[in-house]
């Protein structure tokens, strides 16, 4: 059967798709809920359609790949506008009835074309491979550079990057945590509670913890901006080509609006040092309209020189602990570490996190 490529264009609203993105997006969920086996990463195609809208930050491709006229595939790329120049992030999605027939082939080809005739030489992606995969007996895995975590040697993903000129650049843990367990326990010997407050008594009256809901208050949005830059290289970044994006007042502010269009909500915990006044860390869950139960747990980070008094697991456990009482029909939180981050991993473990996924990270630099 031939397959074709094709750019699809985004349109600005549903009505003006002609039913051609609505089909993609279907794809994209598709696709999720076969690798995982549950629809927890699903998203709405209004969702995924200003998702897919450009920003001051960042434009956006989206290729297709057809069968018979129908779509069969997807290749996402996300090109920063802003920082990050020579760089392009890109995901590729193939039905899995529509597998091993060169679809994904095709689409990287068109991909790497759309990154080259943009100047964009290093490419990068993630995928994912399910927890409870293959394991120990006899199953090879890839080990990056790092030297932490392993991804199976044998998954699709793994093979055609790797055919594909990628290198295998880190490996990150999904974890997810059941909430359930914890509305019963946040007040027990072992619960958020006590996490936080044992936390807190690591250096006392030194820190204060502050919190919004959605939009930063005007007075801490500067803090909040360098933050955001810092989150963007300190975390552990394996062999990625990374560099720090530039965050300032009117990105967040961008951002928050985005956030607001797409539906998804936000709690924000940020730890403010009481001798200067300055924000020095910060946590982000998140949540879409559309699947209240699932919580992803975005950036923790507490700045390098106040690392060290247990800030980091402080901010986490406050913040499961708002998610709990204002969130009360959430019942996962899912989040992504760097299998070499053992310092967050700790906390993650800590705070009832288990493994629930393993993501490898693939760079490719074009010639
Ligand atoms: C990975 C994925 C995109 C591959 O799509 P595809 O259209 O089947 O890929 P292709 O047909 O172009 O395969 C190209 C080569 O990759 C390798 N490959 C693909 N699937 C494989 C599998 N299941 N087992 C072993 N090798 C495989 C083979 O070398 C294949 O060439 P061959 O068929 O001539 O032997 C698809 O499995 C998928 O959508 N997976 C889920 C999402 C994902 O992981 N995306 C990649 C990261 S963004």
């Amino acid at each position: 059967m031939a397959i074709t490529i094709e750019q699809l264009p985004i349109p600005a609203t549903l009505d003006a798709s002609g039913g051609d993105f609505a089909r993609s997006a279907a794809v994209s969920n598709a696709v999720e809920s076969a690798l995982w086996g549950h629809d927890d990463f699903r998203l709405e195609v209004e969702e995924r359609l200003t998702l897919m809208q450009p920003t001051p930050d960042r434009e956006r491709v989206l290729g297709v790949a057809r069968e018979d006229g129908a779509i069969v595939a997807n290749a996402r790329l996300s090109i920063p506008q802003r920082d990050n120049l020579r760089t392009a992030y890109l995901q590729i999605e193939v039905l899995p009835a529509h597998r091993r027939r060169g679809t994904a082939t095709a689409l990287l080809a068109f991909i790497e074309q759309q990154a080259a005739s943009r100047g964009r030489a290093v490419l990068m992606s993630w995928s994912d491979a399910r927890v409870d995969g293959p394991d120990g007996s006899g199953a090879r895995f890839l080990v990056p550079p790092t030297g932490a975590g392993g991804f199976p040697a044998d998954d699709a993903s793994a093979v055609l990057a790797l055919r594909s000129g990628f290198d295998l650049v880190q490996v990150d843990r999904q974890s997810v945590l059941e909430l359930a367990g914890l509305r019963g326990s946040a007040a027990a010997p072992h619960g958020l509670a006590a996490l936080e407050s044992g936390a807190a008594a690591t250096a006392p009256g030194r820190y204060a913890l502050l919190t919004w809901t959605g939009r930063c208050p005007d007075h801490l949005v500067e803090d909040y901006a360098l933050l955001r830059r810092r989150m963007s290289t300190d975390p552990p970044l394996g062999g990625f080509a990374q560099e720090e994006e530039l965050w300032d007042a009117a990105r967040i502010r961008q951002t928050e609006e985005t956030a607001l269009e797409v539906g998804t909500s936000s709690l924000v915990c940020a730890v403010r040092h009481e001798t200067t006044g300055h924000l020095v860390g910060h946590t982000i869950l998140e949540r879409f309209a559309s699947r209240p139960a699932v919580v992803y747990q975005e950036d923790t980070l507490v700045l390098k020189e106040h690392r060290g008094h247990r800030l980091g697991m402080r901010l986490k456990a406050a913040n499961l602990r708002r998610a709990l009482v204002e969130w009360p029909d959430a019942q996962r939180v899912y989040t992504w570490n760097a299998e070499e981050n053992t310092f967050m991993l700790d906390v993650n473990v800590a705070l009832g996190f288990r493994p629930a996924g393993r993501t490898a990270g693939w760079q490719k630099v074009l010639p």
